[in-house]
């Protein structure tokens, strides 16, 4: 067997003991259908409507109060209107993945919070740069770390000492990771990327996630995804290990010349986490 039909193996092996759901159907169909020019609310809401669960979720959230209205919406349609295609766009990308980070544990909590957070950073530094797939490096940001939640969901107690030991011993994660389990979480990523039919340019971001910038393109996700965990970690969203700074050429190609001009991107990073995070939660 090589290398990537084991982990496919472990994994359906870990997603039927947890019984984690995979890339929902309805919700793949709803972001392909977002990204049409000729698209019809009215066929968004039909195909909401074959997914209970995601429909509840998209009415909540609209009627949740970072949407506040006059009127709360009672119809999926006025929900949609109400949310806007963006937002929707996030909340089914949220919907989707959610299964996949169980809350059960600190660990998980603080993935799903870093996930999040590299999900924003992403996006901010796309905006930035000209990046024209924001949303699709959004959802990169979003699943760049899914590995490590493989192998929480598969050893919990085994990873627990995964991170005590990078926290005790200030080494890197992947290196224990590998020691430990054969394989780090950027290369179970990348894996399961790939199986989920994502675009490759993606899985090939989240295999390289932990090289650094160095020598990177500014306007490629992989530079713009490293550059985003960069970022998360300083603004107090990282995951145990302080990933590598981007070179001075990046950072100034992100608009961040100055230690000033970093600190705002810093802070405004925080600011999105806080405003988006509600999005996200468990309704
Ligand atoms: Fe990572
Ligand atoms: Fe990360």
């Amino acid at each position: 067997m090589t290398a990537q039909e084991n982990i496919r193996k472990y994994f359906r092996e870990v997603m039927d003991k947890h019984k984690l759901p995979p890339l929902p159907v309805v919700a793949s169909k709803v972001l392909s259908m977002i990204e049409d020019p000729n698209l019809s609310i009215r066929e968004i809401c039909r195909l909401l409507a074959d997914d209970p669960a995601l429909a509840a979720r998209v009415l909540a959230i609209s009627r949740s109060l970072h949407y506040a209205q006059r009127s709360a919406p009672t119809s999926l349609q006025r929900a949609v209107q109400v949310l806007g295609l963006r937002n929707l766009r996030t909340v089914v990308i949220a919907a989707a993945t959610q299964g996949l980070f169980s809350m059960s544990n600190n660990i998980s909590e603080n993935l799903w919070s870093h996930s999040l957070a590299v999900a924003l950073a992403c996006r901010a530094l796309s905006e930035r740069v000209g990046y024209p797939e924001t949303e699709q490096a959004f959802l990169t940001g979003l699943l760049h770390d899914v590995g490590e939640m493989i192998l929480i969901h598969g050893d919990p107690q085994g990873f627990e000492r995964v991170v005590r030991e990078v926290q005790q011993n200030k080494v890197s994660l992947l290196v224990v990771e590998k020691r430990t389990y054969v394989f780090d979480h950027a290369f179970i990523g990348f894996t399961l990327l790939d199986s989920w039919n994502l675009d490759p340019e993606m899985g090939q971001a989240i295999l390289t996630h932990h090289d650094g910038a160095e020598n990177g393109n500014p306007k490629e996700l992989a530079t713009i995804l490293a550059s985003a965990n960069y970022l998360s970690y300083k603004a107090g969203l990282g995951f145990f290990s302080e990933p590598e700074a981007p070179p001075p050429e990046v950072k100034s190609a992100f608009g961040c010349d100055s230690d000033e001009a970093f600190a705002a991107a810093v802070q405004e990073l925080r600011e999105a986490f806080e405003a988006e995070k509600a999005l996200f939660q468990p309704v």
